[in-house]
């Protein structure tokens, strides 16, 4: 009882919530990462190691389509357990290996990879797999110098291109699937002996310890602070090493706050002791620099040099470790160790992060297009406390001419922290409120979390209980209670069915059968937190493990999944209220591979420190890597009292976030940006505005990755990998497509930086014109970068659509015009693209949008200016892949377009003053500054050719002549 009073005591003071690394686990304390380690630490020491497991040859099956086969699998330590193999080539060259024991005392939680996987992949018709003695082999590819090979003793599966090995499982003879066992067996079995040093002998008898260890470390119950897990299953953890050989830099699996170019954790010189760790955990004030597990898991992990790219997904839904290092300075080996689950991992074969980005996507879903006003600026606090205190909030951004387009309301809007139910004594006219809100086309976001409040008087707690889809205690038998922020506490079981359509019905803004949020608008949107789960009384701040869900799994096989399915339920939900759909936007804080396709998140509960404003722009970059793109940090700092310069710091990073949002923590000052002394306010209005006239460049970027997969934000390896310079850069990125080069300050005091230009290319700053030069290739520049400014450079050969009418809200600039900044490279050319559609129906999908390309050529000596339509010369590639057989260019978006005019186009780089400018045969206005022309080494500022109103439209076809 004494924890429980303290803890009702943080449920009403949230700020002494802060939580100390030692409420998590270590390595050391989680059993069967111990024994993983220990595992790996005896194969080191053993000259003569082997794995166990084996191929039986005659059991191969190859299956009719010759794509895949299945064989069994057995392990010389326990010769009566049954495994099999199943390793498959899909259409795109992805393998799939999976790995299940057979016929075992229970099942293995197999199911992981459904939650994460769009569709069921196809095999690939043109593979077939030759069954030699010691090996089965397939070799493919449109080069066919992809060979795939799994070797039957001790079993590997090495993916070979060009001959040479790219990815191997279990070279290192860690793979050890602990199968499924009683208590009374496990204690029967004979004395253990030390292995002797070079014995095959010893390794062939049925003796475990040279290979599981000594001791049953943590196989029956495991205790962590005051906490016991009751394990029921006994053990069952899967560990498998795969090597990257000639790979020396791996990215990916977020989520952890820490460098993009993923530190070691094993060797000498590890960066880390521990090994990185996924398992969704509310970690309160986290470190900015730890492979301590966040809010959410996605174990993708690219591996890359400047030859090759390749990658893999390891589709398990438990608590995972993974261990890093380098075998040379060239290779790394990696140990996945998870507590639960069957094998079943993704091979990407690359071989270069565009092809891996489409390999991946292909597997789990490329991003959501977002609805356009997602991509403006978010305001949020914990809280807006009343209706007019939103009300006036919003009348002073409008004051200060500052956009926005989302006010934000998080837990205190309801009543007891019952999600949907207004609190009325401060909300008396929540219908109203939002209607005020939604004036001028901005939304509200409005926070729902999984736990339910256990009053009988919560009309959503009731019907769940009734519905019976609540998470139940171990055994299965009773509703499971523990504490958060509306005290005591259910939660809804989203892996049952039965939640799946009432939870949609709830969000329904008409009356009808069921209770329906009848005081909402669909105008609101949705946001979901706390969904790892967050337990303020459970174990590590989340569920105990051994609880259960729909079909009797237990909490720890389907851990990291949770968040994603709420996530995935609440999109459905917001998308279904309105007739046809409307695009969702839910934000969430937990996540999964997979999640990409449900909306945005963001890097949760980040401290107001220079530290982790620089850990946020790399844990963004690795979601971007990790194929979710539309992430952000909180700008501000979720908790703290940033000062001014900080704080304008902090808007510099988020405007060149994908998810652009300032939240504070409750017990922090108001910080809205009208509310700073000047400069400072007037420099968080220049770069608001700068946002929302780079509203075309994000809407294009995400375009992009809802067809190709590829991140939103590039990070160096992405755009150049054969440029080794770059492998490690996480404090710059590019913008899409785009051309533009960002990079933020986070550090404080700072008037200049240093800006690592890739190539023998001209980069112009975006505001000053100065012209840069990465010759030969690969090159620091000192870039200004006084508070005023974020380092933002075009890359030359870029055409970047601007829209630079101050407006309030992103709906506003529906119909204004174009700027186009024409970045010409070192050979005189430049192109670049615009994606348009509505914004937020699905109307784009029968081919209501626009898609232009704009390209700048040499024609004699001057310059040929064009917009086409791309539309046309990429059918089928416009949207999610959906063929647009109904796209042409006089659709309805088109027509509305008709009349939006491109109002200015901004050559940057020319290389002699223009004798004349003609557009549709007519001479138009332009002036010329002369400058340092780009195709000189000199570095200095760049020729600027302004042409005011050309007089052409954003959606037709048009050309302007420069004859120089
Ligand atoms: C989640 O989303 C996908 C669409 O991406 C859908 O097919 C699936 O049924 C959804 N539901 C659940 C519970 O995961």
């Amino acid at each position: 009882m004494r924890a429980f009073s303290s803890l009702l005591l943080l449920a009403i003071l949230p700020t002494s919530l802060a939580v100390k690394s030692q409420d998590f686990k270590t390595c050391s304390q989680a059993g069967f990462c111990r024994r993983g380690r220990a595992l790996s630490a005896r194969a080191q020491e053993s000259q003569s190691w082997r794995s166990p497991y084996s191929v039986d040859p005659s059991s191969i099956a190859v299956s009719p389509e010759q794509a895949s086969f299945v064989a069994a699998v057995k392990s010389s330590l326990y010769p009566d357990v049954k495994f099999s193999l199943d390793v498959r080539v899909h259409d795109d060259g992805v393998v799939r290996v999976r790995m299940d024991e057979v016929d075992g005392l229970r099942k293995r939680y197999d199911e992981a990879a459904s939650w994460a996987l769009i569709a069921e992949p196809t095999i690939s018709p043109d593979v077939k797999w030759a069954v030699g003695k010691k090996e089965l082999r397939a070799t493919y590819g449109p080069k066919k110098d992809i060979e795939v090979v799994v070797s039957y003793d001790p079993l590997t599966v090495t993916l070979y291109r060009g001959g040479k090995p790219q990815v191997v499982l279990n070279g290192r003879g860690l793979l050890h699937m602990e199968h499924f066992r009683t208590k009374a067996a496990s204690e029967e079995k004979a004395p253990v002996e030390a292995p002797a040093e070079d014995s095959q002998v010893v390794m062939q008898v049925n003796n475990r310890a040279w290979f599981e260890g000594e001791e049953e470390d943590g196989f029956w119950e495991e205790k962590f602070g005051s906490w016991t897990d009751s394990k029921p299953k006994g053990p069952e953890s899967l560990f498998i090493d795969i090597t990257f050989p000639k790979h020396g830099h791996v990215y990916g699996i977020p989520q952890h706050a820490t460098n993009l170019d993923l530190p070691t954790t094993t060797g000498d010189d590890a960066h880390f002791s521990d090994p990185y760790r996924l398992f969704n955990a509310d970690v309160f004030e986290y470190n900015a620099d730890s492979p301590m597990s966040l809010y959410g898991s996605i174990p993708f992990m690219h591996a890359h040099s400047t030859e090759s790219t390749v990658a893999i997904f390891n589709a398990v839904a438990s608590e995972s470790w993974i261990d890093i290092g380098h075998s040379s300075a060239t290779s790394t080996e990696t140990h996945w160790m998870s507590e639960s689950g069957i094998l079943d991992v993704f091979i990407m074969p690359g071989p270069t992060p565009t092809d891996v980005f489409a390999q991946y996507s292909r597997l789990t879903g490329a991003p959501a297009l977002p609805a356009h006003w997602a991509l403006a600026y978010h305001q949020c606090r914990w809280n807006y406390i009343s209706s007019d205190d939103v009300r006036e909030v919003q009348k002073r951004f409008d004051e200060e001419d500052m956009p926005v387009d989302v006010f934000w309301l998080d837990i205190e809007y309801a009543e007891e922290h019952k999600y949907f139910i207004w609190d009325k004594k401060t909300f008396p006219d929540p219908v109203d409120m939002s209607h005020d809100v939604e004036a001028i086309g901005r939304k509200m976001v409005v926070i729902i979390d999984p736990h339910l409040k256990r009053t009988e008087d919560y009309p959503v707690y009731k019907e769940a209980k009734d519905l019976d889809v609540l998470v139940k205690t171990p055994g299965g038998e009773n509703n499971y209670e523990g504490w958060c922020w509306s005290g005591s506490s259910a939660w809804i079981d989203f892996f049952n069915p039965g939640s799946w359509d009432w939870w949609t019905s709830l969000f329904k803004t008409e009356p009808g059968e069921t209770w329906s949020w009848t005081e909402s608008t669909v105008d609101t949107y949705i946001w979901n937190d706390m969904n790892e789960p967050s337990i303020f009384n459970g174990p590590e701040i989340s569920m105990p493990r051994d609880n259960i869900h729909h079909g009797g799994w237990e909490h720890r096989d389907v851990h990291n999944i949770n968040g994603m399915l709420l996530h995935n339920l609440t999109a459905q939900a917001v998308m279904m209220r309105t007739d046809p759909p409307r695009r969702p936007f839910v934000l969430t804080r937990s996540f999964y591979a997979g999640s990409q396709r449900f909306g945005a998140m963001w890097t949760g509960d980040n401290l107001g420190t220079w530290e982790h404003m620089t850990a946020g722009v790399k844990m963004v970059l690795a979601n971007n890597v990790g194929g979710f793109s539309f992430a952000g940090s909180d700008v501000g700092g979720f908790f703290g009292n940033p000062e001014p310069e900080m704080l304008v710091r902090w808007y510099g990073v988020g405007i060149f976030s994908p998810f652009f949002r300032a939240h504070a923590h409750i017990d922090t000052k108001r910080r809205e940006p009208y509310l700073l002394d000047e400069p400072y306010k007037s420099i968080l209005r220049s770069f608001l505005r700068l946002r929302y006239s780079l509203l075309p460049v994000w809407y294009t970027a995400f375009r992009e990755t809802s067809v190709t997969g590829l991140p939103v934000l590039r990070p160096h390896w992405v755009m150049f990998p054969k440029d080794e310079g770059g492998f490690s850069l996480d404090d710059q990125y590019f913008v899409g497509s785009s051309g533009l080069l960002v990079k933020p300050i986070t550090q404080k005091g700072v008037t200049e930086t240093s800006v690592y230009l890739p190539e023998d290319q001209v980069y112009y700053d975006y505001f000053t014109y100065e012209a840069y030069r990465g010759a030969p290739k690969g090159k620091s520049v000192t870039v200004p970068a006084a508070l005023d400014k974020v380092p933002f450079l075009i890359r030359g050969g870029s055409i970047v659509p601007t829209r630079e009418r101050p407006r309030r809200s992103s709906v506003l600039m529906k119909h204004d015009p174009f700027t186009l900044r024409v970045a010409l490279d070192t050979k005189g050319t430049a192109k670049g693209e615009l994606y348009l559609d509505d914004g937020e129906t699905f109307s784009h999908r029968d081919g209501k949008f626009i898609w232009r390309e704009f390209v700048a050529g040499k024609q004699n000596k001057g310059l040929l200016i064009r917009s086409t339509d791309l539309a046309a010369q990429k059918p089928g590639e416009a949207v999610n892949g959906v063929a647009l057989p109904t796209y042409n260019g006089a659709n309805e978006f088109a027509n509305d377009m008709a009349t939006v005019r491109v109002e200015r186009v901004v050559v940057f780089g020319l290389s002699a003053k223009p004798k004349s400018v003609q557009g549709g045969g007519k001479e138009l206005h332009w002036e010329y500054t002369p400058g340092v022309a780009s195709n000189t080494k000199k570095q200095g500022t760049a020729s600027v050719l302004v042409i005011k109103d050309p007089g052409v439209g954003v959606s037709s076809d048009w050309e302007i002549v420069v004859q120089v």
